[in-house]
């Protein structure tokens, strides 16, 4: 399960980065991977409204967020904004991500297509401010909740403190490492539970994604879903995203990887292979189910529908018997 953090200050070693460090220590302690994106040496370039995302669902600048930023967004369980409060609401610099994120508001809002992990994504919000005013932290709490619904993640809540302003305020503080400590495991704890299955095929292109999106979609508070190929293709099926589309499931920035990648850091308990046989993993312990599913590759689209509808139901039944 990933943990993706954006740190927005552009203090290398300020107060923010030592709050979304301390964050992602706790979390990696209790098993999450974790991935910090240092906002501020990322090449983004600011919304320039060309509203190309709200009729297409894509936004046609090409740089970080493009290539690597938003498969990351949308590969995280749980997204991290931290700030320093810069006149009453986050940096420059973080705010050009969220706006860029007008994508996925696009997706949601406009293409009417949803996160496979709406379930259970989450967003959490850190920030520092070094006055005390009551109202600090509004304009930025606003912005955050907002940002976190368009990407379809849950607003999880969020640690904020008032009267920090040199740069080491926040090592300094008292109860940070506490307080830090008993969120994430609040946030982090309930997830770190869940069932870890690996639905593995050929090319991961288009069955292995079906079964992972539908098993994400429909038990994602219950399985933890992992998938990969053994043969990974260059991209995902242009044909199997149309169909899962038309179930409402947003299939957008995902790509193939190798099942070594999946199981990497992760042990599945199942792993349901479809069509990659032989080749298909060893994982001491893990229970192999093999699904009898034809590859849709190159097949009408009539076909691809029959596939996705038997890949549900027998996603479903899987979810029955787990129980
Ligand atoms: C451009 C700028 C604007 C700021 N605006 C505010 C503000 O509106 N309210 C506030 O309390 N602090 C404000 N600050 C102070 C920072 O929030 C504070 O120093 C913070 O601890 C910096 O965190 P960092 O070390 O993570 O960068 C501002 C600082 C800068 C540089």
């Amino acid at each position: 399960m990933l943990v993706l953090g954006f740190q927005g200050s552009p203090r290398k070693k300020g107060n923010t980065s030592f709050l979304l460090t301390s964050f992602m220590q706790a979390a990696e302690s209790l098993g999450a991977q974790t991935q910090i994106i240092e906002v501020t040496q990322k090449n983004i370039i600011p919304c320039k409204e060309y509203v190309v995302c709200e009729k297409k669902g894509f936004c046609p600048i090409d740089d970080d967020l493009k290539s690597e930023i938003y498969p990351l967004i949308r590969q995280a369980e749980v997204v991290i904004l931290a700030s320093p409060i810069f006149f009453y609401n986050m940096t420059a610099q973080l705010k050009a991500v969220v706006d860029r994120c007008q994508t996925f508001w696009a997706r949601k809002y406009k293409l009417k297509l949803c996160d496979p992990a709406k379930k259970t994504k989450r967003g959490f919000l850190l920030s520092v401010g070094a006055t005390s005013g009551k109202n600090l932290f509004e304009g930025l709490q606003l912005t955050a909740q907002y940002f976190f619904d368009a990407i379809d993640a849950r607003f999880g809540g969020s640690l904020t403190y008032r009267n920090v302003e040199g740069p080491k305020d926040m090592a300094k503080h008292p109860t940070v490492l506490a307080d830090v400590e008993k969120k994430v495991s609040a946030l982090i704890k309930p997830l770190l539970g869940r069932k870890k299955i690996l639905f593995a095929c050929r090319e991961n292109a288009c069955r292995s994604q079906m079964a992972s999106a539908f098993a994400q979609y429909l038990a994602g508070d219950k399985i933890e879903a992992l998938n990969g190929g053994s043969q990974p293709a260059n991209h995902i099926n242009p044909d199997m995203v149309k169909v899962m589309h038309e179930k409402g499931i947003d299939m957008g920035f995902r790509s193939p990887r190798p099942i070594e990648d999946a199981i990497a850091n992760n042990t599945p308990e199942v792993i349901v292979t479809m069509g990659c046989g032989e080749e298909c993993p060893f994982v001491p312990g893990a229970r192999i189910v093999d699904w009898d599913v034809p590859d849709p590759a190159g097949k009408p689209l009539d076909f691809m529908r029959q596939v996705r509808d038997e890949i549900e139901k027998s996603v479903k039944d899987l979810i029955k018997e787990l129980k």
